[in-house]
């Protein structure tokens, strides 16, 4: 028992994605390897507040988080503004690692990366800035497209910049990126707050929807082509599975097709050209490199027919983690278990905290040879 890895599984979350991340979280619960390590459940309700352990599964069968409980401080003295620290709220031995399974806002943006780094723990997925990237879909197409990687053309347009100048930045859209195209808020995930826009008179609506989640919003063309995923999982080296496709239920992959439906369909693997799916392999291993990222990534794309082309979409540093969901039934499909991925997930965490601990954080001055 002593020997085994103590293991915080954060979830919930103050973003609108809160129900897909306590879905994912159920089953990391369930499939973490009970021989190597031990579970401790840690709920952040939808107000921000932290449960732990009891009260944590309480919130998390519950399916709603808005529920009393001991909260508990992870870092600074206990006692300030009604927090407990993990000690007095009964964890005996402090945590090893961190797996945030939080999607969206304030878990996967950085926030909760840069909160554990200052409290020294190893986490699981994306450090601060990758986690960042992963989540600012604007900066992360900027960025893929500077290093040459096939993105949609797209406009991003700020709230005030709306409010002062929507009539010339409606005109702007027309011409570029033209009709139809989606509307999307540049931080967020789920589909939420996402439109199709197809004519100008639904501009504004579309925009109105996506500022009330984010200042930012992109306005993008329409890429028309199938929805291929790939997973991608490793440090230094990261390796990609096989390709995946999603057939959307809907006109697109909208919260209702992603989570409300069940009927759109999820094909592993996808039947994809061979050079295509290469293709999109390698664009994965790509991105997930020059986005900073670090254990896993679920990298979507459109692969279009004519011209043939393969245009990434976006990635994800803290993909779904249910059982039905892409990332881990890729790596199921490439001959990897989910309870497998888990493990190999908190190992890479640990492999980044050691490497990071190695170096030097103060300037050491070392003399020429001859003054020694
Ligand atoms: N430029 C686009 N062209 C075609 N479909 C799009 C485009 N952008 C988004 N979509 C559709 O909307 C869905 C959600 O958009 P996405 O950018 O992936 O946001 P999220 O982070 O919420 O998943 C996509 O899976 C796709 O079905
Ligand atoms: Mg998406």
């Amino acid at each position: 028992m002593a020997d085994k890895l103590r293991v915080g599984v954060i979830f919930g979350g103050r973003s609108g994605e809160h129900e897909v991340s306590l879905v994912s979280a159920r089953s990391v619960l369930r499939a973490l390897d009970p021989t190597r390590f031990v579970a401790v459940p840690i709920c952040i309700t939808r107000e921000g507040r932290w449960l732990l352990a009891g009260d944590a599964l309480c919130a998390l069968e519950a399916g709603s988080t808005d529920l009393r409980g001991e909260a508990v401080a992870l870092l600074g003295e206990p006692g300030g503004q009604g927090l407990v620290s993990l000690e007095q709220a009964g964890v005996s031995r402090p945590l090893d690692v961190v797996f945030p399974v939080l999607h969206g806002p304030y878990g996967e943006d950085g926030t909760i990366q840069g909160l554990l780094e200052l409290a020294d723990l190893p986490y699981v997925g994306a450090g601060v800035l990758g986690s960042a990237l992963g989540m600012d879909k604007a900066v992360q197409k900027t960025l893929l497209a500077s290093r040459g990687m096939p993105v949609a053309e797209h406009l991003v347009i700020r709230s005030l910049d709306w409010r002062r100048h929507g009539e010339r930045l409606a005109d702007a859209v027309a011409v570029h990126p033209g009709y139809p195209c989606f509307v999307k808020p540049a931080n967020l995930g789920s589909s939420i707050g996402i439109s199709k826009v197809k004519r100008p008179g639904e501009l504004a609506s579309a925009m109105e929807l996506a500022l009330r989640y984010d200042h930012k919003v992109l306005v993008e063309e329409a890429v028309i082509g199938r929805e291929i995923e790939v997973s991608v999982l490793g440090g230094e080296e990261p390796r990609a599975s096989v390709c995946g496709e999603v057939v959307p239920s809907r006109e697109f992959y909208d919260y209702q097709a992603k989570y409300v439906d069940g009927t759109s369909a999820l094909l592993v693997p996808a039947d994809l050209p061979e050079h295509l799916g290469r293709e999109a392999q390698a664009l994965a291993i790509h991105a997930f490199q020059v986005l900073e990222a670090w254990g896993m990534a679920r990298v979507d794309f459109f692969v279009c027919p004519d011209p043939e082309r393969v245009v990434v979409n976006e990635l994800n540093t803290i993909p779904g983690f249910t059982p039905i969901s892409m990332y881990p039934r890729l790596w199921e499909a490439s001959g990897l278990s989910y309870a497998g991925l888990l493990t190999r997930l908190i190992e890479l965490a640990l492999d980044r905290y050691r490497a990071k601990s190695q170096l030097d954080t103060v300037y050491r001055h070392v003399p020429p040879n001859d003054q020694i």
